[in-house]
């Protein structure tokens, strides 16, 4: 496998409850490296097009609301298979399933008010992160 790159999102519930430096540190703290990162507000256009896969679900109105809600810190993470091991220090989508020590768990409301997203295989990491830092930054 080696080392590869993925994509998180510190999400606008997680930075109104000031939780975006603990969750930096997280990553540090795990041995990732930041590459990248940057606050944003997303657009409703950026947030429409990010989720596009969950387009036909019937929370996407309302994921689409959250999401532009507040800011969020768009991270470029890099690491030895850095999108597995980013999902299980995420946990499960949902935080009440999510497994004790995991961000979801620690900083997560609601299934939809999740703290954090993170890219669920390389295929679709390569995509998110091209969306946000374009294909040069894809690869390590
Ligand atoms: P994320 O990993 O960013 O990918 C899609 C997001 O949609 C997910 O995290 C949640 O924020 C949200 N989501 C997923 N399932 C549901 C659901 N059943 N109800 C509301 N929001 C959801």
């Amino acid at each position: 496998m080696g080392r590869e790159r993925t994509l998180a999102i510190i999400k606008p519930d997680a930075v109104k409850q000031r939780a975006m430096g603990p969750i930096l540190q997280r990553y540090e703290e795990e041995g990732f490296r930041i590459v990248e990162m940057k606050l944003a507000r997303l657009t409703k256009a950026e947030a429409e097009t990010f989720y596009a896969v969950h387009r036909a679900r019937p929370f996407f109105q309302s994921l689409i609301s959250f999401m532009i809600s507040g800011p969020v810190v768009v991270v470029l993470l890099e690491g030895e298979r850095a999108v597995e091991r980013h999902r299980t220090l995420m946990g499960a989508t949902d935080p009440a399933k999510a497994a004790e020590g995991t961000l979801r768990k620690r900083y997560g409301k609601s299934i939809e008010e999740n703290a954090v997203h993170g890219s669920d295989s390389e295929a679709t990491a390569k995509d998110e992160i091209a969306f946000f830092f374009g294909a040069a930054a894809v690869s390590p």
